[in-house]
């Protein structure tokens, strides 16, 4: 089954291509032929993945799905979340987000935080929506050179290294992204067997 998936982000396409089934055939949003900026200003992580699955839905016609994360920080009620892309400004720029994360907890005793990734899939015209969430804690370091984003200063529950100390592998295992495309997967299979 052809799928694309609305994004043109190569770390998310190498990491979710990692786990797909041979069956399913990935398709990015240049494979596509969309080629277009797709707006994200929706408030929140499931109205901004759907916003992307109907506009890349409209104009390819092929079932997608589309996600969006947030890194929701407790003591912060929840920001950056809808925002993390862009929390220290309109460049989207990774270490500046981090160093403005630093100030903002800077005085908090309470350092938890999770991920939360939201998939809104269209498949035969029809909505769903999936979510994987990754609890853990942001420490006050940078640690690690791999992945992207917040990945050097968040360390998931139950391990000592930062995502961005983690392999690929690993973080496949764990992720709230890996998590909720197994969610979409599951439920993929459960389609398919039944046609
Ligand atoms: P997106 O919706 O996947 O584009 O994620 C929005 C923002 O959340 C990204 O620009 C990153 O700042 C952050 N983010 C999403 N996923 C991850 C991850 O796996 N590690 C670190 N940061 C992430």
């Amino acid at each position: 089954m052809k799928l694309v998936f609305a994004t043109n982000n190569q770390h998310k396409i190498k990491e979710i291509s990692d786990i797909t089934p041979s069956s399913v055939k990935l398709l990015s949003l240049t494979d596509a032929g969309v080629n277009e900026d797709i707006p994200e200003d929706e408030p929140t992580l499931e109205g901004n993945a759907m916003f992307k699955a109907r506009y890349v839905h409209s104009r390819c016609g092929l079932n997608v799905f589309a996600d969006d994360t947030g890194l929701e920080v407790y003591s912060l009620r929840g920001a950056p979340g809808v925002h993390s892309a862009r929390y220290a400004g309109e460049s989207k720029n990774p270490s500046a987000n981090i160093d403005k994360l630093m100030s903002a907890l800077k005085d908090k005793a309470d350092r938890r935080a999770r991920f939360r990734t939201v998939i809104a899939l269209i498949l035969d015209n029809k909505e769903y929506l999936f979510e994987g969430i990754v609890e853990g804690e942001i420490i006050p370091e940078r640690r690690g050179h791999d992945g992207f984003g917040y990945d050097p200063v968040f360390v998931p529950d139950g391990f000592s290294q930062t995502f961005a100390e983690m392999s690929l592998d690993e973080k496949n295992r764990i992720s709230h992204r890996a998590n909720a495309f197994s969610k979409l997967l599951t439920f993929l299979s459960e389609i398919t067997e039944k046609q």
